[in-house]
């Protein structure tokens, strides 16, 4: 932990402060790579930027060679500005609006449709090269049951059977080059689910192929999760490789399908460890039932807690063994704004940085300005050098996009 650093930072731009670890995205990124490539040559890494959106976030990976999933014509945007080449996204999102579908043809953007509805909307626009679909293998995984994104009862990918449907209509149309797509799910710690989900998948496309369709692409998604509570072991990326991709080539083989392009489209296990967020303590607050430590971060700042429920690691540079239990809550007017509940802490006094670890992925990227609070800093760390890459912003974005009424002045 680089204490030192981190109050530094924190002395220089303030808090809240997220600061992110250049080495990690890059070692993380290789090692997953490394371990796929370790038991198939065709490998396609499309990183999920929905994750962490920052534009040298993106500069790093596409340094490493990675694609990128984006999920709205604003991603488009930030990763095209992050010097990527249309030919390197793909789009993944549900419902997905027609100008929106529009802006993706014009661009030649991968999409990964997810309903019927909207494949018919893209074909009346244009008739793109390549196409894949979204399916609902019938089963989901995730750290929380708004992390599960398969099986009964989903909103998302299309069942077997309107898949093939899909599929159908899409070569009717005269469409050439095929993808097939699955997202179980995120934060998964075990490669079972991959397995099974993986498995329906590859009989899916079994019969797609049977009528006629040739995969260039066959992607799983993301989901691989990281160790966020102390209980929890990361998982072996070597053992998931050969598992899953032991399964991919042994299907490929029996069915026929040649030999596609194993994609996936991670976005957690690339980014989650390699940022922290610093938030100063303001408030002591000690009541008859337990003792609240006020920061300055709220779910404005970081809503994972709020939303899931989620365990994020929380240090602070005292070398004294945790002995408080306390709530860590921010500056919010709402009961859910809390950092942490229950949780052991070495004494907590007014003006220590609290650092929340794990927090690169859907941090900054899920923040918002509630409560009129403006989105905070980012910091981008390599080795012994930092800079800024994301101002804090202020009042004026506040501002910026409102007037007041005319009949109102
Ligand atoms: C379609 C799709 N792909 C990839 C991801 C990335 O998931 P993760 O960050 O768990 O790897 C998500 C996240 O929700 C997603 O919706």
């Amino acid at each position: 932990m680089r204490f030192a650093l981190y109050g530094q930072l924190a002395d220089e731009f303030g808090t809240p402060l997220w600061v992110i670890d250049e080495e990690k995205i890059r070692t993380n990124y290789r090692k997953l790579k490394k371990a796929l490539r370790a038991n198939y040559e065709k490998i396609k890494l499309y990183y999920a930027m929905k994750a962490n959106s920052s534009l040298s976030v993106l500069r790093i990976l596409r340094k490493e060679g990675a694609c990128v999933d984006t999920a709205s014509p604003g991603e488009v945007l930030l990763a095209l500005r992050a010097g990527f080449s249309p030919s390197q996204l793909m789009f993944t999102a549900p419902n997905v609006r027609n100008e929106e579908l529009r802006f993706l043809l014009d661009r030649g953007i991968k999409i990964n449709v997810d309903s019927l509805s909207e494949l018919r909307r893209l074909l009346k626009i244009g008739i793109p090269d390549f196409i894949s679909v979204r399916v609902n293998p019938g089963v989901g995984a995730g750290c929380h049951p708004y992390d599960v994104l398969g099986g009964k009862g989903s909103k998302f990918g299309l069942s077997k059977e309107k898949a093939l449907e899909a599929y159908e209509v899409a070569k009717h149309s005269g469409i050439t080059r095929y993808g097939l797509h699955m997202h179980i799910g995120s934060g998964i710690l075990s490669v079972k689910p991959f397995l099974k989900a993986g498995r329906k998948l590859l009989e899916l496309a079994k019969e797609a192929h049977q009528g006629g369709i040739e995969f260039e692409q066959i992607d799983f998604g993301g989901g691989i999760g990281i160790p966020y509570k102390p209980e929890e072991n990361e998982i072996d990326i070597e053992d998931f490789s050969a598992e899953f991709l032991g399964l991919f080539k042994q299907k490929i083989e029996e069915y026929g399908l040649g030999s596609p392009t194993f994609a996936m489209e991670p976005g957690r296990c690339i980014v989650g460890n390699a940022a922290v967020l610093l938030t100063r303590v303001n408030t002591i607050k000690n009541t008859s039932s337990k003792k609240f430590v006020g920061v300055d971060a709220g779910f404005n700042t970081l809503i994972r807690p709020a939303l899931y429920r989620a365990y994020h690691d929380i240090v602070l540079e005292k070398s004294a063994e945790p002995s408080e239990r306390c709530d860590v809550v921010g500056p919010l007017c709402e009961a859910s704004d809390f950092l942490a509940l229950d949780r052991n802490l070495p004494k907590v006094e007014e003006g220590d940085l609290l650092v929340v670890k794990n927090a690169g992925a859907y941090g900054f990227s899920m923040s918002s300005p509630y409560i009129s609070r403006p989105r905070a800093a980012e910091v981008l760390v390599k080795g012994d050098r930092y800079e800024l890459i994301r101002e804090r912003e202020g009042v004026a974005d506040l501002l910026r996009h409102q007037r007041i009424a005319s009949w109102l002045e």
